[in-house]
């Protein structure tokens, strides 16, 4: 659900985009796209609680771009990433960080 949203999102508006990611992905096209998400994943990550943002440039353009982590707040987080057949992890546990929502606004 997340996903079509996401998408939906992409095309009707340049205004912002946002997207929800991990380093571990289930669906591949959610790993990180560009070397500031996958820093950024990797920071909310290795400091849990905090977030990320940092600037990148991408196609001639300028973005502000900030990282959410997303934790895995319930058992059933844990038991359906650990048990599906596409996801590169096992070993979830509750209260870890999954991923992160990354949002990317326009800086021009
Ligand atoms: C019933 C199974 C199920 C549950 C429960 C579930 N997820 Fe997922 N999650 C998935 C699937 C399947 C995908 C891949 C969706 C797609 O095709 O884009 C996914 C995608 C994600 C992603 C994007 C990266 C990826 O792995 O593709 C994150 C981050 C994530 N889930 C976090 C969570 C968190 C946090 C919770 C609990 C609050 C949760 N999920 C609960 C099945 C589940």
């Amino acid at each position: 659900m997340f996903r079509f949203g996401a998408e939906r999102v992409m095309d009707e508006t340049d205004e912002f985009s946002y997207s929800l990611l991990s380093l571990a992905p289930i669906n591949k096209k959610s790993g990180p796209g560009t070397p500031l998400e996958k820093e950024g994943l990797e920071y909310v990550a290795d400091n849990p609680g905090e977030n990320f943002h940092g600037e990148e440039d991408l196609g001639g353009g300028k973005y502000f771009t900030t990282a959410y982590p997303d934790f895995a707040v319930v058992e059933a987080c844990v038991n359906c990433h650990n048990n599906h057949k596409d996801s590169p992890r096992q070993d979830l546990e509750v209260g870890e960080v999954v991923g992160g929502i990354v949002i990317r606004i326009p800086m021009d």
